[in-house]
């Protein structure tokens, strides 16, 4: 039975005075029995690393394919690692898009950062066109096998579907729609790995918001969810790790 992993994404948002209101407002209430993670911008992890109630991960939004060097403006594995921080996003939309990374990129970190010992979210969606056009099966498979590939350490990766056209944007993907390409995913992985397919776990991100959580978390194939906005608000995010009781 996989366990729900319910990830906030706060993207470029928070100052680590900011972080550290956030980590006092959580850490004062009950949660479920769900796994957390909060992906923060690199100067609020040493802040919620101190402050968060240990059973949250924290967690980096990127990290660098290389150990070390003239890399102006990245991070590294063993710099994140020297801070208690062993969990990151890799692949993001906004990374792909914005700062060009492509499949290889993604890979190469992906296979560095497990290497390393890290356990990776690995993003993957469709663009609005991609849909339109009935291609998006065909994309994030391809966005999974070349993310994934040579990867030995799968145990350690998560896969986020995270359809862009439902970043940010309001428009979610219907539970039903989001289920079918978790599954699809899931079959890609059992194809491609055999039986790990069963352990790796499958969320759902794009507009997931408090009063959407329990549908979308209700179903078998989606394990959990990444936020973005409603991540920001700890209050809206607590109502999304408690989950069950909208169920
Ligand atoms: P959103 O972002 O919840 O604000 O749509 C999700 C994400 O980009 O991870």
């Amino acid at each position: 039975m996989r366990k729900k992993y319910i990830c906030g994404n706060w993207k470029m948002n928070k100052t680590p005075d900011e972080a550290l209101v956030f980590a006092k407002e959580i850490n004062e209430k009950n949660l479920d029995d769900v796994d957390i993670l909060i992906a923060a911008p690199f100067v609020d992890l040493d802040i919620l690393k101190k402050n968060l109630n240990k059973n949250i991960k924290v967690a980096a939004q990127n990290v660098s394919e290389y150990s070390d060097g003239a890399y102006t403006g990245e991070i590294s594995t063993t710099m994140l690692k020297s801070m208690g921080i062993n969990d990151v996003i890799i692949g993001h939309s906004e990374r792909r898009d914005i700062y060009f990374e492509k499949d290889y990129i993604v890979n190469n970190k992906v296979k560095h950062a497990t290497e390393e010992g890290f356990d990776v979210i690995l993003c993957v969606g469709e663009s609005l066109s991609t849909r339109e056009n009935n291609e998006h099966f065909e994309f994030v498979k391809n966005q999974i096998l070349e993310g994934l590939d040579d990867v030995e350490e799968l145990e350690q990766v998560t896969i986020a579907y995270e359809p862009i056209w439902a970043i940010g944007t309001g428009n979610t993907c219907s539970a039903e729609d989001a289920e079918k390409m978790c599954e699809h995913i899931r079959d890609i992985l059992r194809k491609t790995y055999g039986d790990i397919a069963d352990k790796i776990r499958i969320l759902y991100g794009g507009s997931v918001k408090p009063n959407n959580a329990a549908e979308i978390l209700s179903k078998d194939d989606i394990d959990g969810v990444l936020v973005g906005g409603a991540s920001l608000n700890a209050n809206d995010f607590i109502k999304i790790i408690n989950y069950k009781e909208n169920l």
